[in-house]
């Protein structure tokens, strides 16, 4: 698996220092609403986990998996709902958590989703963002990494399923995927 990594471009350490100020500051700006982060299956696991570890806070998870991207490394354009998340958001405080905004039709329809739904307030933080790559209006409150345009995998990230337990950022050998 290692020798189809070309380089990382963010090591466990970055990850982890990052997500630390990430859940510094939502503690902050959540103190006292009990909101529910809800993330967004699957690449969001390892992201969610140490996500919500690093705020100390009260809050509820939940989670929904949509899915728009196939096999391939680049979107269908086509967004699914797999599963929807099982709690009554309305009226509360919601956070979505993702690993990645790239084209941004993922947390476009899932943000329009989740707003049909009258929650009291709803933001966007996202591990990844590739502004590069953005074909709808998406705009993420809290952001971990802006990146370049580059086929990321790891902490998550997949390509074909596979390279999501890599602990960091790594860039596929274009040798793997073309
Ligand atoms: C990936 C990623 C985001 C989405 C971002 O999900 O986890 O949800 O693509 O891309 P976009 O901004 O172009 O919509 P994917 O559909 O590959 O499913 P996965 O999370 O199960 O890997």
């Amino acid at each position: 698996m290692l020798q189809d990594i070309d380089h990382v471009l963010i090591s466990e350490e970055r990850l982890h220092a990052r997500i630390a100020e990430l859940g510094e500051q939502l503690a902050a700006d959540y103190a006292g609403k009990t909101p529910i982060f809800i993330g967004v299956l699957k690449g969001v696991v390892m992201f969610f986990t140490d996500m919500v570890r690093a705020t100390p806070i009260r809050c509820e998870y939940d989670f929904l998996a949509v899915s728009s991207y196939g096999s391939g490394t680049t979107s269908s354009g086509t967004v699914r709902m797999l599963k929807d998340v099982s709690s009554d958001i309305t009226g509360r405080h919601i956070v979505i958590l993702e690993d990645i905004l790239d084209s941004g039709l993922t947390l476009h329809f899932v943000r329009n989703y989740l707003l049909s739904k009258n929650p009291a307030s709803l933001k966007i933080c996202t591990l990844l963002d590739k502004p590069e790559r953005r074909r709808v209006d998406v705009f993420a409150d809290y952001v971990g990494f802006s990146i370049p345009n580059e086929f990321v995998v790891g902490y998550g990230l997949d390509y074909k399923e596979e390279y999501r337990n890599l602990p960091f950022i790594g860039v596929l050998k274009p040798e793997i995927y073309n």
